[in-house]
């Protein structure tokens, strides 16, 4: 959507609060030994208190309120069983609506110990979706995100996973502009505008540029062995620096 009024801006802002909020409660309260579905919950319960409601079930009928992946899935994983293990690289995404407002945000984490290839993994995916913020903002192309993107994860030596992409959002989960790529796309023509609202959501990872659909319909997956990382925030796009919406 592109905010046409103060009253978007509020309603955005109280919803990027709550996912935000949700997010970070959950990444601190997880534990090792704890089943992804017990996560979930802790989402499910913080969600109902602020009156929102998970998008992926609203809009997709998910099989969860948030979405739990770890290690090698890279994305969409369903909360379920698996349980969670020390070294686990983990990533929550949450995203909810209220009052016809939706935001979208996630981010990874290591459950301690951690390794240095885990911890340059986290910082790299952060740093790139810092620099894809501090790229985005009125009438610059919408393909300098993804190059943005690419530039941190060449230097830091990730790779990206080129088949998941950040989104229009605010009116529904995903909506135009579509498929805002994580990678440089010289064809892709499109602009960003004052006031459109989008979420950026860096996927870098260690072996994995594609992931595929696992047998449930849902986890995105990628080689054996493999770990990504994501970090992902929703904005609006200003002639200066984006309104962060998801940040605390
Ligand atoms: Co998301
Ligand atoms: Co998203």
């Amino acid at each position: 959507m592109t905010i046409e009024s103060d009253q978007d801006l509020e309603h955005l802002k109280v919803i990027g609060r709550i996912v935000a909020t949700t997010l970070k409660t959950m990444m601190s309260s997880t534990e090792p030994g704890m089943t992804t579905a017990e996560l979930d919950l802790i989402g499910k319960q913080l969600l109902e208190n602020y009156g929102a409601r998970s998008a992926p079930k609203l809009s997709y009928d998910f099989p969860g309120y948030t979405c739990i992946s770890i290690n090698e899935e890279a994305a969409h994983g369903i909360p379920g069983e698996r349980v969670i293990q020390p070294g686990d690289v983990v990533n929550i995404d949450v995203s909810a609506e209220k009052n016809g407002y939706f935001a979208d945000t996630g981010g990874s984490f290591v459950v301690p110990p951690s390794s240095a290839l885990k911890d340059r993994l986290l910082h790299a995916t952060r740093l790139a979706l810092e620099e894809a913020c501090s790229y985005a903002s009125a009438r610059k192309p919408i393909n300098g995100i993804g190059r943005s993107i690419q530039q941190v994860a060449k230097q830091k030596g990730f790779k990206i996973i080129k088949n998941l992409c950040g989104h229009g959002v605010g009116k529904s989960l995903h909506e135009a502009p579509k498929e805002i790529h994580g990678f440089y796309v010289q064809q892709d023509k499109r602009l960003l505008k004052e006031g459109m609202v989008i979420a950026v959501e860096p996927f870098l990872s260690t072996k994995s540029q594609i992931v595929n659909e696992a047998d449930d319909g849902w986890t995105l997956t990628g080689k054996a062995g493999n770990l990504s990382a994501q970090f992902e925030h929703t904005m609006v796009i200003t002639k200066g620096k984006p309104i962060i919406l998801t940040a605390l």
